[in-house]
Parts: structure tokens; C-alpha cells; sequence
């Protein structure tokens, strides 16, 4: 019989018990800097070492993270579901866990790319681009991130993911960021849908969602368990 599509839309939150930390939380990443400047092409054009470094801290401590149990779950569900990640992270600890359909909407931090041909994206094995590095059409490689005020190009395929969705869940995130916030609006209205976040705050409603205000490694846990019951 065909497996039902579950897809899961995830975000830093389900890295931080890796070790990796988030945005917004108290303490988070961008508390400690300003996202224009390392985040955004202006900061780019005015200080491409500033953004270099940046990202080899960020690839230097990603590198020694491994998957937690969240990440694994997930793995464990593709015994029962057609599983779908889209994640929000660019580290690649979904890989890592073994999901076989991952697709990463702000980038990858473990690849680089042209700064003239977009198209042109590499794997990287160490976890420094240097300034001088170029690609093969001789212009200085930058980090495979989406900016603040770039485009996301795979939100249109993560937007049909989402709408050919049987079962959504969403995982670790702030829903603060569009377009990536704005996938749970592709959900149909009849479908089983989670929110897993140990934060949840009362002004979020999300009514429609099944709320587990759990860490990511406990509330996965949860649901995969209520949803290979109730829909495998
Ligand atoms: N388990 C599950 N959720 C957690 C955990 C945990 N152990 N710890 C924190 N969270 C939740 C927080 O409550 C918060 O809702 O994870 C969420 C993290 O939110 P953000 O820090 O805003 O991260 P994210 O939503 O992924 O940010 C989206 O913004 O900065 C940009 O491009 C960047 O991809 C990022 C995007």
C-alpha cells in the first residue's frame, strides 16, 4: 500500500540539543550579531571577510555537532511514511541522521558557491572559504546561505510539498521568518497537523495545530508514535 506523505518543516530548534545554537532565543545567534552586516548582501559587498569568517565559525562548529534523537526519529518514520523535510537549518544534521528527502530552503552551510553564476554550487570538504577562493569562472566563492532580502528559490517546490501533504508537522520553529512562515498556509484544512516547540506562546494560536510543547527530542517522539498508531 502507498505510504501517506508527512512533511516536516523544521527549524533551529530541532538542532539545539545538538548543540547548534538558534536565532531568537534568549542568548541566540543573532544576539550576537547584526544581521546585516554577516547575513545580507550589502553586509557582502561592504565586508566580504566579515562574512567569510562568520560562516567558517558557524561550518567550524556545525562540523562536530551530531544528529539528536529529533533527527533520528525522523529517520525511524520513513519505515511507515513517505517523509519530506524541508528545513529551514543549513546544517546538515538531517543528512547526517540519514533522511533520504531533505530540502533546504535558506542554503547549505557546507557548500559554496559562485558569486557571478549562481548555478554554480560546490561541495566543500574543509570548513573555510578564504577570500581568494574562486570557482571555475574566476569569481570569489561566497557561502551557499540565502541572505536576508535574497530570494528562496525552493520555496515553490516546499509549497507543493506542503500542499500534497497527508500528515505536517512543524518542528523548532519561531515562524519569523517568510516565506518559509507562510507553508502552513499550503496545508489542506483536513489533515493531521503538529507544532512541537518547548515555547509556545500564547499569542502564537496556530488553533488548528496539535501542540506538543516539548523539546524536539521528546515531543518527535510523541507524535511518531500517535501518528504510526493512528495513520500508518
Ligand atoms: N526543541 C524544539 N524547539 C526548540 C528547542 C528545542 N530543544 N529550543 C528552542 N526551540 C524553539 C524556540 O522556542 C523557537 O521557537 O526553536 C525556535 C527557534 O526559532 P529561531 O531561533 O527563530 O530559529 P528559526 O525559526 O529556525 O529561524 C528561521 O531565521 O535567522 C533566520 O535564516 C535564519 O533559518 C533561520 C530563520
Amino acid at each position: 500500500m502507498k505510504k501517506k506523505k508527512l512533511v516536516v518543516l523544521t527549524g533551529a530548534g530541532i538542532s539545539a540539543e545538538s548543540g547548534i545554537s538558534t536565532f531568537r532565543d534568549s542568548g541566540g545567534l543573532w544576539e550576537g550579531y547584526d544581521v546585516m552586516e554577516v547575513a545580507s548582501p550589502e553586509g557582502w559587498r561592504k565586508n566580504q571577510a566579515l562574512v567569510l569568517d562568520f560562516y567558517n565559525q558557524r561550518r567550524k562548529q556545525a562540523a562536530s555537532c551530531e544528529p539528536n534523537d529529533a533527527h533520528k526519529e525522523l529517520v525511524h518514520l520513513e519505515e511507515f511514511f513517505d517523509v519530506h523535510i524541508i528545513t529551514q537549518n543549513v546544517d546538515n544534521l538531517h543528512e547526517k541522521a540519514g533522511s533520504s528527502k531533505v530540502l533546504h530552503l535558506h542554503g547549505e552551510l557546507f557548500k559554496s558557491q559562485s558569486t557571478i553564476d549562481p548555478s554554480l554550487v560546490y561541495e566543500m570538504d574543509g570548513w573555510e572559504i578564504k577570500t581568494g577562493d574562486i570557482c571555475e569562472k574566476g569569481s570569489q566563492l561566497r557561502p551557499f546561505i540565502v541572505w536576508f532580502g535574497e530570494m528562496v528559490p525552493m520555496i515553490e517546490p516546499a509549497a507543493e510539498l506542503v500542499e500534497e501533504a497527508d500528515i505536517f508537522a512543524v518542528i523548532g520553529t519561531s515562524l519569523a521568518v517568510y516565506p518559509a512562515a507562510g507553508l502552513i498556509e499550503y496545508t489542506k484544512t483536513n489533515i493531521p497537523k503538529y507544532l512541537i516547540d518547548p515555547n509556545l506562546p500564547s499569542t502564537r494560536s496556530y488553533l488548528h495545530l496539535r501542540k506538543i510543547p516539548e523539546k524536539a527530542s521528546i515531543g518527535t517522539k510523541i507524535m511518531s508514535e500517535e501518528i504510526i498508531r493512528l495513520y500508518a
